[in-house]
């Protein structure tokens, strides 16, 4: 067996490994699924195959209408290279439309369209369970800078526009999304750029037409098979083989 490479990180859906060059990392997709800061946990067969794939095709897009971000190539079913950045500690939210934790706080109905985009943060910290904060405390406790905050909230913007217009392709609505953030270094130079993941397990995704929810609430809220949400969405997409016995952990590890 080839040598296990050096794990750097362990989060909830993936993890993060030593790449093959400086600067690189192998981003591994996992199947489990966590929600409401891993108080629910599951093990959803396929998730991570189908996640590495959205998250490809999502980035891969954004490299092409020229949004940077950490994506370099897919490897497997399960593995992607990225570059390796340091993550900004935060969630950064994009929302068009009222659902979650905006509708609960502010009392307004699910699918209740926003006046315009709305942009907010999170702290990223699990013993916490990621607060709400303001720009202020950003600034205030170093995370980022007002400069870094301008570009975040442009990079966010972009993206919005961009998964708003792929999704609505194939009749999907884009109510809200969560990115993260890296920096990288280039001599003396830092640039921001999308890091993390792009898939359902960090978008709300609704049919246009139904309302059917394709996205983690769909774990989150017990609503019916994740995989099969998740496996919709990618083939809307054209990004899955129709053969979906090929998203099978025992066929492909
Ligand atoms: P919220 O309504 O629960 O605040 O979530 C807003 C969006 O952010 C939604 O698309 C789900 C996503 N999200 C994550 O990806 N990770 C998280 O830990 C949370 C709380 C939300
Ligand atoms: N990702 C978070 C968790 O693992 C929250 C969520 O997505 O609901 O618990």
């Amino acid at each position: 067996m080839a040598p296990r490479r050096k794990k750097i990180y362990e989060g909830k859906a993936k993890t993060l490994y030593e790449g093959p060059e400086p600067g690189t990392l192998v981003q591994y997709f996992k199947d489990d699924a966590t929600a409401f800061n891993a108080q629910k946990k599951a093990v959803i067969e396929g998730k991570g195959v189908l996640n590495n794939r959205l998250s490809e095709y999502f980035m891969t897009g954004l490299t092409n209408i020229g949004v940077p971000n950490h994506f370099i190539k897919r490897l497997n079913m399960r593995e992607q290279l990225i570059r390796q950045v340091e993550i900004v500690p935060l969630e950064v939210i994009v929302r068009n439309f009222a659902a979650g934790s905006i509708a609960k706080r502010l009392g307004l109905e699910e699918g209740t369209p926003l006046p315009r985009p709305i942009v907010e943060y999170s702290y990223k910290n699990d013993d916490l369970g990621d607060p709400l904060v303001p720009e202020e405390y950003i600034i205030a406790f170093g995370w980022a800078s007002q400069q870094d905050l301008d570009d975040i909230v442009a990079l966010a913007l972009r993206v919005n526009d961009f998964l708003t217009g792929v999704f609505y392709a194939v009749g999907i609505k884009l109510i809200d999304f969560k990115i993260e953030i890296g920096r990288v270094w280039e001599g003396d130079f830092m640039r921001l750029l999308v890091a993390d993941e792009i898939s359902p397990d960090s978008c709300r995704l609704w049919d246009i037409k139904t309302g059917e929810k394709l996205d983690k609430d769909v774990f989150r809220r017990d609503l019916g098979n994740l995989t099969d949400a998740y496996t919709e969405v990618a083939r809307r997409l054209g990004v899955m083989p129709t053969n979906t016995a090929q998203i099978k952990p025992t066929l492909i590890n």
